[in-house]
């Protein structure tokens, strides 16, 4: 592409070396590349550029300043066209690794405890302000502790092999936590102030109300002159403590062998109109005190045993009992 005039050719060469230098840039894809255009046009020894401002020794006075302009664009083009190549490739990999304090931290998911084993929680500090201390049985028991302890003879329905688990020769998973009333008692003299929590099993049908599972809260208080009013006070302040202040409570009367007088005991709130049973309660039978070594002439006390499941579904509003056992992440997750 030669041409008759030498400062058109050298223009020319500068055009071309721009536009070839600038390509270079725009394609190098990481530092390295960048550095290798940067050394071939704009190296200070054997850069293009460089070269190219030899060019002006051959030019004539008149035509040095114009040569002298368009070398000086191009030098700045190629200039910026590295900086901004340099930007751009940047160094990607610390970028990608880095981690900015300063964004939102993505939360954890935290695990929690049960409904069962929170209202569980609820009811010994609940019970715990009111003296009560935590007792414990086992739930395989023997039918002296499941029965004949707590006046339910061998010949009573209750100890119908069709109502129980029994798992041995007069072993069987504790129908009651009354066994802890009798494990208690067993263990220590008068005064008793305690509450045991923990499964009982029955083999009832499954279905939203009943499972062959199940747990129960039992108390008992005996003290010289303990009476039917300080059973009812204790309930009354705990249902109104874990239910709300506008529960009522009422006893009807009933029969279990280990208590006279027995009661059922209902609960009414929230304006409700319909009572719901939420347990047994009454005084400690005399035979049940002679078992264990305790005088009943000396002392009396009260039993209640209610349904932890019953009183957290109520709490709740939860229908069915079978999703306290079925493990699924979105109802566990609600409470
Ligand atoms: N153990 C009885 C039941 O399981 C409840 C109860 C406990 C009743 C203590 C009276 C006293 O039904």
């Amino acid at each position: 592409m030669s041409t008759a005039n030498p400062l058109d050719d050298a223009l020319a060469r500068l055009d071309s070396l721009q536009a070839e230098g600038l390509a270079g840039f725009a394609g190098a894809k990481d530092e390295a590349a960048v550095e290798a255009v940067r050394i071939d046009f704009l190296g200070l020894k054997q850069g293009r550029l460089k070269a190219a401002q030899e060019a002006l020794k051959t030019l004539g006075r008149a035509e040095k300043p114009v040569y002298g302009q368009r070398f000086n664009a191009a030098k700045q083009a190629l200039e910026a066209a590295w900086e901004a190549s340099k930007a751009r490739v940047g160094r990607p990999g610390e970028v990608a690794d880095a981690v900015d304090v300063t964004l939102p931290g993505s939360r954890p998911k935290i695990g929690h405890r049960h409904p069962l084993t929170q209202t569980a929680e609820e009811l010994i500090d609940l019970f715990g302000r009111f003296g009560f201390a935590v007792a414990r049985g086992p739930e395989v028991e023997d039918v002296r502790h499941n029965f004949e302890a707590l006046n339910i003879p061998s010949t009573h329905p209750a100890r119908d092999p069709a109502d129980n688990f029994y798992i041995g020769e007069g072993t069987l998973l504790r129908s009651q936590t009354s066994t802890v009333q009798i494990r208690t008692m067993e263990s220590q003299p008068p005064p008793v102030r305690v509450i045991a929590i923990g499964r009982v099993f029955r083999p009832d049908e499954t279905d939203e109300t009943h499972s062959p599972m199940f747990h129960q809260i039992e108390g008992l208080m005996v003290d010289k002159g303990v009476t039917m009013a300080d059973l009812k006070t204790v309930l009354r302040l705990f249902a109104t403590s874990y239910l709300g202040r506008d529960v009522k409570i009422r006893f009807r009367p009933s029969f279990f062998p280990f208590t006279e007088p027995s009661v059922e005991v209902d609960m009414l709130w929230h304006g409700g109109d319909r009572w719901v049973e939420m347990g047994g309660a009454g005084m400690v039978d005399p035979n049940v005190f002679r078992a264990v070594g305790y005088d009943p002439d000396e002392v009396s006390g009260f039993a209640f045993g209610l349904g932890i499941e019953r009183l957290c579904m109520r709490r709740h509003g939860i229908k069915d009992i079978r999703s306290f056992y079925q493990n699924d992440v979105r109802f566990l997750g609600q409470f």
